[in-house]
């Protein structure tokens, strides 16, 4: 038995997809030869092979036709009426021998939503016996890339050389991965515009899994014309298209196309190849996983400890104790109300002498406003000194919110002055206040 999975990391950016209704006539002109047209080769094809031609809104076959789509009109709406033809997408101008780079050219064919990038780049490399990598990118330009934080080259010399596990169709551009299971991307054309990506794939077995950040009523996978939006604006277009053939369509407005395929002879192995690629998980604690509670407004510690006495004294199962930011001077992060919570640094030990742990909350945001008593706010004055903040577009100004402390500044969490600056405060707040986990709460 071969198990598989693939991942595919695409990068997504925010646009909003406009339906273009304008109506002309169904033969196009291409390029500058006002005498050559297109005509769509539409073989008779299975419904369940079909590859959706008009994800974006109700087509017709005028529009249809527009695109250089072939319509066919069916009873039943989950099938697409309009589908790709044979004859679009990408031709391989180029190929080295062992696969590994080939170049691109887009075929002369009408397009769907515009700015189609002519010249693609197709790389593609064994990075170890078990993981197959292809990325598919313009030619031309630089496009945004996810930076890949944890994706490490590997060192390991694959035995098997890329051309045993790709194969590479001329016209049109196809893709076949053969090593362990078929992966292949004849059912539909390449699509590589500007703001439109989308490739699809013929797959071996309905056995699909996986695609996170979704409820999935199932584990194992619809296949009967089901769309999960993903890729971080979790809207449509950005998804994959799963069909009965089986075929998965990957659709996205931005980025490149950057796939691993991961083999392995069951599905443990294809875990650790997965892991091998992305970084182990953090194993939680396990008295992580016990019975907590939390509430805002407590209002003083007396009130919290009466909570944890009145649950050990009904012998309540009961792990982990936490306090919200009313635990805090003024809702300030790094501080503590030194009257309504005056002996906060004993909690911790007082929950630990029945087994209990102490998790404390804290925001994000950063106050800007000074402590009671017209006193300096140290956490934000050194995080000003340290350059910390996000800021506006001029790369100085402080882009200014407001959180639950009133006005704020908000940590860029992704810069390295910003990380020093966080870690230098968490230390030096908990070993004022001892505790056991942190809890942080999003900016708002
Ligand atoms: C991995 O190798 C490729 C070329 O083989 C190179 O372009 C890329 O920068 C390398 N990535 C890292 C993280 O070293
Ligand atoms: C704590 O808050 C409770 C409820 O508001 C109040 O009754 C009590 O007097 C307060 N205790 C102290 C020590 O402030
Ligand atoms: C303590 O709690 C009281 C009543 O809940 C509140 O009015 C007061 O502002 C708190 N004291 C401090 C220093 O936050």
């Amino acid at each position: 038995l071969m198990m598989f999975t693939f991942v595919i990391t695409l990068c997504v950016s925010v646009h909003l997809f406009v339906c273009v209704l304008d109506g002309e006539k169904a033969v196009l002109r291409l390029g500058s030869d006002p005498d050559e047209t297109f005509v769509p080769q539409c073989p008779d094809i299975p419904i369940g092979q079909r590859v959706d031609c008009f994800p974006d809104c109700g087509a017709s076959k005028q529009q249809c036709e527009q695109r250089g789509c072939c319509w066919k009109p069916l009873d039943e709406r989950n099938v697409p009426w309009c589908f790709f033809p044979t004859n679009h997408g990408y031709t391989v101008e180029s190929v080295q021998p062992s696969n590994a780079y080939a170049q691109l050219k887009r075929m002369a064919s009408p397009s769907l939503f515009g700015a189609d990038i002519q010249e693609l780049s197709f790389h593609a490399e064994m990075q170890s016996n078990n993981r197959l990598h292809f990325k598919i990118y313009d030619a031309q330009r630089q496009r945004f890339e996810v930076p890949h934080e944890h994706i490490k080259n590997l060192s390991s010399n694959p035995s098997s050389p890329i051309s045993n596990t790709l194969e590479i169709t001329q016209k049109p551009f196809v893709v076949t991965c053969t090593l362990f299971f078929r992966f292949d991307t004849t059912i539909a054309p390449l699509v590589f515009a500007d703001q439109y990506i989308q490739l699809s794939a013929k797959l071996p077995s309905h056995n699909i899994y996986g695609l996170g950040e979704h409820v999935h009523t199932q584990y194992r996978h619809n296949t009967d014309w089901k769309t999960w939006p993903i890729f971080t604006r979790d809207a449509f277009p950005n998804g994959v298209t799963l069909q009965p053939l089986p075929a998965v369509t990957y659709r996205t407005i931005g980025g490149v196309l950057d796939f691993y395929i991961l083999f392995g002879n069951t599905p443990e192995q294809v875990v650790q190849e997965f892991l091998e690629l992305i970084g182990r998980p953090v194993i939680p604690p396990y008295w992580s996983l016990g019975f907590q509670l939390s509430r805002w407004d407590y209002g003083n510690l007396t009130v919290v400890k009466d909570t944890v006495e009145r649950n050990r004294a009904v012998d309540l199962p009961y792990d982990i104790q936490y306090t919200d930011i009313d635990y805090m001077e003024d809702k300030k992060d790094f501080t503590y109300d030194t009257v309504n919570f005056s002996e906060l640094p004993q909690f911790a030990d007082y929950l630990h002498e029945k087994g209990q742990k102490y998790i404390l909350i804290l925001d994000p945001a950063i106050a800007t406003s000074k402590r009671v008593g017209n006193t300096a706010y140290l956490p934000y004055d050194r995080g000003t000194e340290k350059n910390a903040w996000v800021t506006e577009s001029d790369g100085k100004t402080h882009l200014i919110g407001e959180v639950w402390p009133g006005e704020t500044v908000f940590p860029d969490y992704t810069s390295e002055n910003c990380i020093n600056w966080w870690v230098e405060e968490y230390q030096q707040f908990y070993r004022e206040i001892k505790h056991d986990a942190l809890w942080i709460v999003s900016q708002f």
